[in-house]
């Protein structure tokens, strides 16, 4: 499967802003909110509906909603939380997890410090959180721990991607949909994505 990336120009100038290395926490951490729930709203644009009846002051009607019970947003920490709040604003009832996962920085191989996720995963459409998808290790062993967990129908959103960590994400879960606001170029020797954004953990916290 394809990723979905979300090419328009509305994009591309929140990400001319957020990638500026002079662009400060608070702008920072309102982008990748403001990205995030364009993601969500293209990854969810198939989301199913149910046909209710209402009244509006002038008539009776019938309008499409959504159960959002259905639905488990797993942000993967730290960074993935900056991307929740954007996606709590359009859905606000969606149950939440969290996995902790960091990068050893020698061997770029993630490590899981935390993982607590909402009852009947299984039965859920679940939405997987992390700004960046580099070698793709972190993204991979979230999505195996849901696996194990009984997931089957998950999305995997993020706001820029290297051609290793999707090549890598297809080829270990080819199921997982990834919706991405853009592909760069490739990581360097330290396993960063270039021309990226930094470290986005750092820059979403202010913590360097
Ligand atoms: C960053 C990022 C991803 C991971 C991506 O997290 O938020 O989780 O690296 O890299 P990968 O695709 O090579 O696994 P980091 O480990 O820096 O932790 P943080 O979110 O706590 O800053
Ligand atoms: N994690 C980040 O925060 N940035 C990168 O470029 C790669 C991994």
């Amino acid at each position: 499967m394809e990723p979905v990336i979300l090419k328009h120009p509305l994009i591309d100038n929140k990400l001319s802003i957020l990638r500026n290395k002079k662009t400060g926490t608070k702008e920072f951490r309102e982008l990748i909110s403001e990205i995030s729930m364009f993601l969500c709203y293209e990854a969810l644009k198939d989301a199913k509906t149910e046909t209710v009846e209402i009244e509006t002051p002038v008539a009776k009607t019938k309008v499409s909603k959504i159960n959002e019970d259905d639905y488990a947003f797993i942000p993967i920490l730290r960074a993935g939380t900056g991307m929740l709040d954007g996606l709590i604003k359009v859905l606000p009832n969606a149950k939440i997890g969290h996995i902790g996962l960091f990068r050893n920085e020698t061997t770029l191989k993630p490590v899981r410090y935390y993982y607590k996720v909402p009852k009947d995963i299984d039965k859920k459409q679940v939405v997987v959180l992390d700004p960046m998808l580099a070698t793709g290790g972190s993204a991979i062993d979230a999505i195996t721990m849901l696996k194990e967990e009984g997931a089957k129908n998950i999305k995997f959103l993020c706001i820029i991607s290297a051609p290793e960590g999707i090549k890598k994400l297809q080829e270990v879960h080819p199921d997982v949909e990834i919706y991405t606001s853009a592909v760069d170029e490739k990581l360097n020797e330290k396993g960063y994505i270039v021309p990226g954004l930094g470290d986005a953990g750092d820059r979403i916290f202010g913590t360097k």
